[in-house]
């Protein structure tokens, strides 16, 4: 078991390890379970890890209930939030009770809006059960719903009493689940570098063709507290992205945003946008920030063996430049990037010429 602190305020651990859920009472803070307790999960995730939590969380707290919804993006709506709304009011939970999120990162973002929001917020633990939500999702305290076309458009920063990430769970993953963790942890090897780079080189093995690869040496005790210890440390220095250094977690984002939002949240999944991004980064990097081509190599290899996709396909290349300057980060018409200096070293606020974008977003779709 590996414990991380979040030094926000207030602060938190994120306890990763291995049978977490059966752990449960001993690991969670007692105000966790001093009250009652409402579980929210969704319909794959409930079968599979609700039974152990639940028995393990009765073992300190004797009023446990929970809502299981379906899975998948559409739920993160107000509409759904309302309905957990009324059955919180229902449970009579008051602010001393708490709300579990049991699940990726769709039940992360919905049940942590919720738990901010009723009652000007309830008590909140996060349970990643995804690669995705384990390193990125749940540590941070960003919750939102999506609301119209925008992707987490209404949320707010909330930050949970803890998360527990259990390892075992990342076993029953679809291997399309793990891909798109995979991005991310490619994205904190390059952001953090020979320390992370070596161990996540060897987990993967070497290239494979795209989305072919299932990175399941990433689902590891090691790995995944070193990708929450980055992001614990980037958000204790910038809790609410006001800052800056938050914004190193962007890294590859604004394009890959942008890619999923040209093809409507349908032609690329997060992680294969995220890796098209990353890959942009670095060609970005050698024209932008002085990275070496030797560097860029290695980060192009990185992302092979994780299996993202080689090029941007069936989305409209205009489209994605058009994307990437309604990025919510931007101001003035200026979207800040994120890119690297050498692996290990990011610059953020880097000026990109619009000629250059639209060159990049080129070559993904030819290269
Ligand atoms: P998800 O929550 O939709 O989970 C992916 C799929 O895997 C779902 O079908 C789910 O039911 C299933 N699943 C989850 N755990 C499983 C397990 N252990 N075994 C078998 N199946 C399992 O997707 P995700 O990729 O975890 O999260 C994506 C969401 O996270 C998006 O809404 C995104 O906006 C959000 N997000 C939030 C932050 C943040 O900082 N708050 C960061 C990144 C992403
Ligand atoms: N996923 C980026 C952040 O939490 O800031």
């Amino acid at each position: 078991m590996i414990v991380r602190r979040v030094e926000t305020d207030p602060g938190y651990e994120v306890v990763v390890g291995r049978d977490m859920l059966g752990r449960a009472a001993e690991v969670l803070p007692p105000a966790a379970t001093s009250g009652r307790i409402v579980v929210i999960s969704d319909e794959n995730v409930a079968p599979l890890y609700l039974p152990p939590l639940r028995a393990a969380l009765r073992g300190a707290c004797s009023d446990v209930t929970e809502v299981v919804l379906p899975a998948g993006e559409e739920q993160k709506t107000l509409a759904r939030a309302e309905e957990l709304y009324g059955v919180l009011y229902e449970r009579r939970t008051t602010r001393h009770d708490t709300v579990v999120a049991l699940g990726g990162g769709v039940i992360g973002d919905l049940a942590g809006f919720v738990a901010a929001t009723y009652l000007r917020g309830v008590r909140l633990v996060q349970v990643p059960t995804t690669l995705l939500a384990q390193v990125d999702a749940s540590v941070g305290g960003k919750v939102a719903v999506d609301f119209r076309s925008g992707k987490n458009h209404v949320g707010t920063f909330y930050q949970p009493l803890a998360v527990l990430a259990d390892i075992d769970t990342l076993r029953t993953l679809p291997a399309e689940e793990r891909r798109n963790g995979a991005a991310e942890v490619v994205k904190y090897a390059l952001l953090m570098g020979e320390e992370m780079l070596t161990p996540v080189e060897a987990a993967l093995g070497g290239p494979e063709p795209a989305g072919a690869h299932d990175p399941v040496g990433l689902c590891d005790e090691q790995i995944v507290a070193a990708c929450v210890g980055y992001k614990a440390s980037t958000v204790a220095a910038d809790e609410r992205e006001e800052r800056g250094e938050r914004q190193l977690l962007n890294l590859g984002h604004t394009i890959g945003h942008a890619i999923e939002a040209a093809g409507g949240f349908r032609h690329h999944s997060h992680g294969e946008a995220v890796g098209l991004g990353l890959a942009a980064a670095l060609w970005l990097s050698q024209r932008c920030t002085g990275l070496g081509p030797d560097d860029a190599a290695r980060g192009e290899r990185l992302l092979a063996s994780a299996g993202a996709p080689g090029r941007l396909d069936d989305v409209d290349a205009d489209l994605v430049v058009e994307m990437v300057s309604r990025d919510k980060k931007a101001s003035g018409g200026e979207v800040p990037f994120v890119l690297l200096a050498a692996l290990g070293r990011p610059v953020r606020g880097v000026h990109v010429a619009p000629e250059l974008l639209v060159e990049v977003v080129a070559w993904l779709r030819e290269r």
